[in-house]
């Protein structure tokens, strides 16, 4: 099974998350500049995961989804994740819960995204969560990670 992660990352915990992936699925785990055509070809498996910033995914994450050919994705298998607040820090501040309540996250879109360009949706987009702004991750989260990327790939 050819599998390939794209992630992007500002204070590395995605980076980390990705390569958590990556390593469980013998993939390569890759920024979007760093992606070429024959990363592309005849792939099996496509995630792709981003950190959330003021609700959305990074504008490269957004730029990569958008130049994918349309059915470019036609017959892959793919899944999506980000990293986020947990959901009790985001509600402690009213005003970050009422736009995340009306925004969301990362994750969702990206999904949409890759269903958009032919992608089949295997598993719903995962949230990974960080303590605080540059991280850390909280504890375990590289370990479901791996696992998460695991279930991705044996579901049909
Ligand atoms: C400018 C900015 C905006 C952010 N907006 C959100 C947000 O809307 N929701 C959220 O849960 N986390 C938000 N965060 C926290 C990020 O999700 C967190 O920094 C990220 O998960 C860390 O991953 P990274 O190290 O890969 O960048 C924001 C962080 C920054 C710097």
């Amino acid at each position: 099974m050819k599998a390939l992660v794209v992630y992007d990352s500002a204070f590395g915990n995605t980076e980390k998350v990705a390569q958590a992936m990556g390593e469980a699925l013998g993939a390569e785990a890759l920024r979007p500049g760093d992606v070429k055509p024959e990363h592309l070809k005849g792939l099996d498996l496509l995630i792709v995961g981003s950190p959330t910033q003021k609700f959305t995914a990074l504008p490269s994450i957004n730029g990569f989804l958008k130049g994918l050919s349309n059915s470019g994705l036609d017959g892959v298998k793919v899944a999506a994740f980000d990293t986020r607040f947990p959901q009790s820090q985001v509600d402690e501040v009213g005003i970050l819960a009422f736009f995340a309540r009306l925004f969301g996250y990362a994750a969702e879109p990206i999904g949409k995204r890759l269903e958009k360009k032919g992608g089949h949706l295997v598993v719903a987009p995962e949230p990974f969560f960080v303590s605080d702004t540059e991280g850390p991750l909280l504890d375990g989260e590289l370990d479901r990670a791996a696992n998460w990327a695991r279930q991705v790939a044996a579901a049909m």
